[in-house]
C-alpha cells in the first residue's frame, strides 16, 4: 500500500517562497471535467478540504461533449480484465452516488435506465455477439440474444436490416452537461473552493510533502497533495513530473436531430457508431474517433458519416437534417487504460486521468478510488493495471 502525507495538515511545509501564495489547500485538483469534480465531492463527504483549479468553465471539455452512455458492456467486447471489472464495479456504484449528486445538490438530471441494444447486421455478426454474451455471463452480466420480431417490438423504428442483437437492460446513460452542473453545486455546497477562468495551470515547485501551483489568472497556491485530472491535456505536466504521461486528444464529433413523432426507446449500438435519445426531445448520433490535435471543431465529413449511419439504423431520420453538432476531446492513454495512482518518485503528486470513452461511466469508481489514495488506503479494487508510471 503507498503511504504518503495524508490531506489533513492545515499549513504546507514547502521550502519554496510563499510570498505570493493566494491561499494553501490540503487538497487541490487540477482540471474541472467530470473526473475532477467527482473525486472533490468524493474527497469533500469525506471532510477533506479540496480546491478545484480549472482553466476555463467546469465541464467545458470533454465532460460536457459526452453522449453520456454507461455502457461497459456494449463498450468492451474483448475478455475482460481489470479494466472490466472496473467499468463495471462504476456502473453498480451509479444508482447510489447519481441519488446523491442529487440529493446535496438539489438539481435534477436526467438518468435514463434506457437498457441498450448492440446490433449485429449478418450472422457471422451474430457469432459474435454469442461469443460475448458468453464470457459476460461469468460476469454476471443481465444480457440476453433478440432476433426477428422480439427485436422490432423493443424498438419499432429500427431498420429491418439488423438481424439480431444483444439487450442489455442494466446499461442506462445520463444528460451529461447536466449531471457535470449537478457535481458543481454539489461539492459547492460541501464546501469545495471551485476556482474557475483560472487559465493554464502550472507546478511552480513540487516536493515530497507538497506542491506550490501558479495559475495565470489567479495567482498562487499551495498544497499538500495535487490530483491531477486534466483530461486530454495531462501530457503537459509531463516535463513537470519527470514521468511520462503518454495522453493524447481523441476528438469525438457528434451531432443531434429534434425528435419528432417517433421514439428511440434503447441506447443503439452497432459497429459504426451509437444512437439514444435524451429526454430534452433530441436524438444524439455519434461519435468519430479523429486524430486533430486540440481542435474541437466539427468537418463535414465527420458528421455526414454519422448522418448516413443513423439514417441506415433509423430510416425515419432521412426526413431530418442535424440541428446540432459538436465535438470533445477523449483524453486517450497509448492502451486505452487510464492512469489511477500516486507517483512514486513525487507522492504529493496522484493522476486520474486518460479515461478515453468511458470518463462519464468511470466517474464514481474513480472518485473512490482516488480518495483512497488520498487518505493513504487500499482502494477496494485492483488498479495496478492503470500504474501512472507504466508508460516510463
Ligand atoms: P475533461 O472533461 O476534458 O476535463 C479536463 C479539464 O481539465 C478541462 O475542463 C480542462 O479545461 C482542464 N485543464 C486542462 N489542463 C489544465 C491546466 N493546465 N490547468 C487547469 N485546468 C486544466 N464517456 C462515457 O462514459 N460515456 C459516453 O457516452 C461518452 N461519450 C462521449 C462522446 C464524445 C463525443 C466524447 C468526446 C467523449 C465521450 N465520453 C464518454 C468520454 C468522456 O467524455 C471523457 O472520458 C471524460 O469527459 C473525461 O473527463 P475528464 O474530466 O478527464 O476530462
Ligand atoms: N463512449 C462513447 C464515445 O466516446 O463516443
Amino acid at each position: 500500500m503507498e503511504t504518503m502525507t495524508t490531506a489533513t495538515k492545515t499549513g504546507s511545509r514547502l521550502s519554496s517562497p510563499l510570498a505570493n501564495v493566494s491561499s494553501h489547500s490540503p487538497l487541490m485538483i487540477v482540471g474541472g471535467g467530470v473526473i475532477g469534480l467527482s473525486i472533490a465531492f468524493e474527497c469533500a463527504k469525506r471532510g477533506i478540504k479540496v480546491t478545484v483549479v480549472e482553466k476555463g468553465i467546469c465541464g467545458g471539455q470533454a465532460t460536457g461533449a459526452a453522449a453520456g452512455m454507461l455502457a461497459p458492456y456494449s463498450e468492451i467486447g474483448e475478455d475482460p480484465d481489470d479494466f472490466f471489472t472496473l467499468c463495471q464495479q462504476s456502473l453498480k456504484l451509479y444508482p447510489d452516488w447519481q441519488q446523491e449528486v442529487r440529493t446535496v445538490s438539489g438539481q435534477d438530471f436526467e438518468y435514463s435506465e434506457s437498457g441498450s441494444l448492440h446490433l449485429a447486421f449478418h450472422e457471422a455478426d451474430e457469432l459474435a455477439l454469442e461469443s460475448r454474451l458468453e464470457w459476460q455471463k461469468d460476469w454476471h452480466v443481465q444480457a440476453e440474444i433478440v432476433r426477428g420480431e422480439a427485436l422490432f417490438r423493443l424498438e419499432p423504428h429500427l431498420t429491418k436490416a439488423a438481424v439480431a442483437a444483444v439487450y442489455y437492460p442494466d446499461e442506462h446513460h445520463l444528460y451529461a452537461p447536466d449531471y457535470v452542473k449537478a457535481l458543481q453545486t454539489a461539492c459547492q455546497k460541501l464546501g469545495v473552493n471551485l476556482v474557475q477562468e483560472a487559465g493554464e495551470v502550472r507546478f511552480k515547485a513540487i516536493e515530497q510533502d507538497g506542491v506550490l501551483l501558479v495559475t495565470e489568472q489567479k495567482g498562487m497556491f499551495s498544497t499538500d497533495q495535487c490530483v491531477l485530472s486534466s483530461g486530454a491535456w495531462t501530457s503537459f505536466f509531463e516535463g513537470d513530473v519527470h514521468v511520462r504521461l503518454p495522453v493524447v486528444p481523441i476528438r469525438g464529433q457528434i451531432c443531434a436531430y429534434q425528435q419528432g413523432q417517433e421514439k428511440i426507446k434503447h441506447i443503439i449500438f452497432s459497429s459504426q457508431g451509437y444512437v439514444l435519445a435524451k429526454g430534452n426531445g433530441t436524438i444524439v448520433c455519434g461519435a468519430s474517433e479523429d486524430i486533430a490535435g486540440f481542435d474541437t471543431s466539427t468537418t463535414e465529413k465527420g458528421i455526414d458519416r454519422l448522418v448516413k449511419w443513423s439514417r441506415h439504423l433509423f430510416p425515419f431520420l432521412k426526413e431530418k437534417d442535424p440541428f446540432h453538432r459538436w465535438a470533445g476531446l477523449r483524453p486517450a492513454t497509448q492502451d486505452g487504460y487510464p492512469l489511477l495512482g500516486r507517483l512514486r518518485h513525487m507522492p504529493s503528486v496522484i493522476v486520474a486521468s486518460g479515461h478515453y470513452r468511458n470518463g462519464i461511466l468511470l466517474s464514481p469508481v474513480t472518485a473512490k478510488v482516488i480518495a483512497d489514495v488520498v487518505e493513504g488506503r487500499q482502494p477496494n479494487v485492483k488498479i495496478d493495471m492503470f500504474d501512472p508510471h507504466r508508460f516510463q
